[in-house]
Formats: C-alpha cells, structure tokens, sequence
C-alpha cells in the first residue's frame, strides 16, 4: 500500500489517542530502522526504551521463531518450560525470589499495588494506603493511572482509586510526614522518566528504603523504563546500593513482544494465594522465550558495559551541545542510555526536525528532549546521531 494510503487509513480507522508522525516504518536492522519511502533512520528511541538490542536481534528471532512452531499459547493453567526458566533467570540476576508475570508495564503495577494490600489484608493488618510521588507516571489503567502524580493523565477520568497520597520526589521529609499505621508501600520510579528524565538522589533513596523498613512499610520499585540494563546496570536500583520489596518491569524484558513482570521476595509472595490475580497471556512460551533470548544475550555478549560506557558518551555530547546552544538547552539530565536535555522550550518541534533529517527521537514532559538508544549503539552512531541533532538544531534555530 502506498504510504499517503496507509497514514489515510490509520487517520480514518486508529482512535486518535496518538500524535503520530507521518512516517510508515518498514523495516529495521539493529539501530537502524526503514521507512516506506525507504528513508533510512537512526533509532535513538527504542521504541520508548523496548528494544534494547536493537531491531531484528537474530538470537531474540531464532528463540521466537522455533517456539512459534514448538508451542503457542497454553494459558497459566499449566506450565511452560521457557515461563519457568525465564522466572528462574530474573531471579537469579535481581533481588527477588518470585515472579508473576502480565503483559505490559501498567499491568506489572496494577500487581504491585494488588499485592501491597492483599500482603498486610493476610497479616489482619488495615494497611491499605499507597504513597507516590508528584511528577511521576506509572500507567494508564486506573490503579497505575490512580498512583501517577500528574494530573493531566487523569484528568476527566475521575474518581480515581482512593487511599493514594503523593510526596515530593526526592524530599524525604514529604515522604515521612505522609506516612501513617495505614501506609502499605511506597511506589517509586528509580529515574521518573515520562516527567523529564529527573534521576532519584542517592541519599533519598536510602533514607527512604531505611525509613520504609523500619515502618514495616513495603517499597515497590517501577522499573518498567530503567530495567534490563538501559541504565549501565541491569536494574537501575544497583546504582543506589538499595534492593525493593516488589519490582515492576515490562518495556525491554519480551524484546519487542509484549510482556510485563512482578518481582517480589519471598515475603511479599505470600500476599497473593491462587484465584488472587491472573493474567490469560502473562508468561507465554513465545514472549518468555523471546525475553530469555534477550537477558542471556545481554549478559553473554556484555551489553551493559557498552550501555554505561556509550551514556558517557552520549552525555558528554549532549553537554557539549548545552554549551553550544544556551538559548535551547539548559542542562542534560539521566543515567546511561536514558538521557534527557531540558530546552527552554517545546521539544516537539524540534523532534519533528530530527526526524526529517533521519533521526529519532523523543520528548517528555512537553520540554525534554529526549534519548533512549539501543544499548548496542556505538560511538560512531552517536557522532552521526549529533550530526543529524545540529542540523535539526539550525532548523530550528533560523527557519
Ligand atoms: C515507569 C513506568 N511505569 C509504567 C509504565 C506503563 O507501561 P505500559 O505502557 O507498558 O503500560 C511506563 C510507560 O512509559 C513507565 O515509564
């Protein structure tokens, strides 16, 4: 179908819950990706931070593949080899001793929260309060949407679930004045990443897991965005010298199919009994065959050293730029391959701009411009990257 064609249709018969750009992506080979015109891009957006090897990673596709013709769906009333295996292995390389898994990042949360409550409603203890933090974004189903401190994802979706409070991030003392005998957890996002890249300070943090245990109050970590090693760790919590109760992942874990994931401890686990949560796909053989593929992948091949590594890199450059271009940019702020550069206005166009010249990339927070590469980038493909920026950059700059 020609391209015009195609975007008509996705106009007329997609709900339009997306800006999109109008560009129809074909095809994609490691940081590369193909359009319809058969433009070539520079994918500095990972799909939002999902594919972590890249496009088209022939270990993850040769998993898919022979699992495709091995076993489809079989749902959880039995057990898969891969699901089994692949909980296994995130136990083996987090903190957590079991895992429940669902298909997407909001749904890993909607657990979390289910098993705060159900955890202490076992213990006879009313605790059913959830402490979040302004600014961040956990989702869009109600619970996740319920716990995301910016009100315009929730706005004309009220009521919202109650018992939530918000804090300030990265102000202990907000934390402790909302904290009562009915706090259940404490959800918190490692780098708030949807609200303009804003890492958490390392002593708040640590003052937050001491203040959380000494209260026999529950940490939940999102790590949806930051997990599978887009920090220069595999978990961004390594950073911090600080492990959760409950963990959220999701994004880069199926590599490209969808697949979400609860990581608790032993303890937490005992908050859920079987009939109390379920997923019908959580776990198929195919994602969690796929999800192997990639963790064994980045593990076997050094994928994370090359993520630290190449977000010096990148940071540097971005700084060089700030330097460059203090009418646009005022500082760059993130940890490893997540890198966001605040500009003294709307991203959006200059977004667009990055994109006419073979660049993608993304923004948050309306004024963020922001980067989420493919851990294999090179420094080659960063060089390029920042080429194509300044020339987005001119544009923007004189018309
Ligand atoms: C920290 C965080 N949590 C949860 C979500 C929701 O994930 P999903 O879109 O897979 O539901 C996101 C998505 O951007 C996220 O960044």
């Amino acid at each position: 179908m020609q391209t015009f064609r195609i975007i008509q249709n996705g106009e007329d018969y997609l709900l339009p819950v997306y800006n999109r750009q109008k560009i129809v992506l074909m095809r994609g080979d490691g940081t590369y990706i193909y359009d319809s015109e058969r433009t070539v891009y520079l994918d500095f957006f990972s799909g939002i931070a999902v594919n972590g090897l890249g496009q088209a990673c022939p270990e993850v596709v040769s998993a898919i593949t022979e699992m495709v013709h091995k076993l489809g769906h079989v749902s959880n009333y039995y057990y898969n080899e891969p699901n089994v295996r692949l909980a296994k292995l995130l136990c083996d390389i987090s903190f957590a001793q079991k895992v429940f898994f669902c298909n997407s990042g909001a749904e890993a949360v909607e657990a979390s929260l289910k098993i705060a409550r159900k955890y202490f409603h076992r213990l006879g203890q009313d605790r059913d309060e959830i402490i979040s933090f302004h600014n961040s974004f956990h989702g869009r189903t109600y619970g996740a949407l319920s716990v995301t401190g910016q009100p315009k994802y929730q706005e004309g979706f009220g009521p919202m679930l109650p018992g939530i409070k918000f804090a300030t991030y990265n102000d202990i003392n907000s934390v402790t004045e909302l904290i009562n005998d009915k706090t259940a957890a404490v959800l918190i996002e490692t780098i708030q990443c949807e609200g303009g890249i804003h890492p958490a300070d390392p002593r708040f943090l640590k003052e937050l897991r001491d203040i959380t245990r000494e209260n026999g109050i529950l940490l939940i970590l999102d790590e949806v965005q930051t997990g599978l090693g887009r920090t220069g760790k595999m978990w961004a919590y390594e950073h911090y010298e600080i492990e959760p109760d409950i963990m959220t992942s999701a994004k880069a874990l199926g590599a490209g199919l969808p697949m979400g994931a609860m990581l608790v401890t032993n303890q937490v686990a005992q908050g859920f009994k079987p009939g109390d949560h379920a997923s019908t796909f959580g776990g198929n053989p195919i994602v969690s065959a796929g999800a192997i593929a990639n963790i064994e992948t980045i593990i076997l091949k050094d994928i994370i050293p090359n993520a630290a590594k190449q977000g010096d890199y990148l940071r540097q450059s971005l700084e060089q730029l700030v330097k460059d271009f203090p009418q646009l940019f005022t500082e760059v702020r993130g940890m490893g391959l997540v890198q966001g550069v605040q500009m003294t206005r709307d991203a959006s166009p200059l977004v667009l701009k990055c994109a006419r010249e073979g660049l993608l990339v993304g923004s948050a927070h309306e004024t963020v411009l922001r980067f989420l590469p493919p851990l294999i980038v090179s420094s080659e493909e960063i060089d390029l990257a920042m080429e194509k920026l300044r020339k987005a950059i001119a544009a923007e700059l004189h018309g």
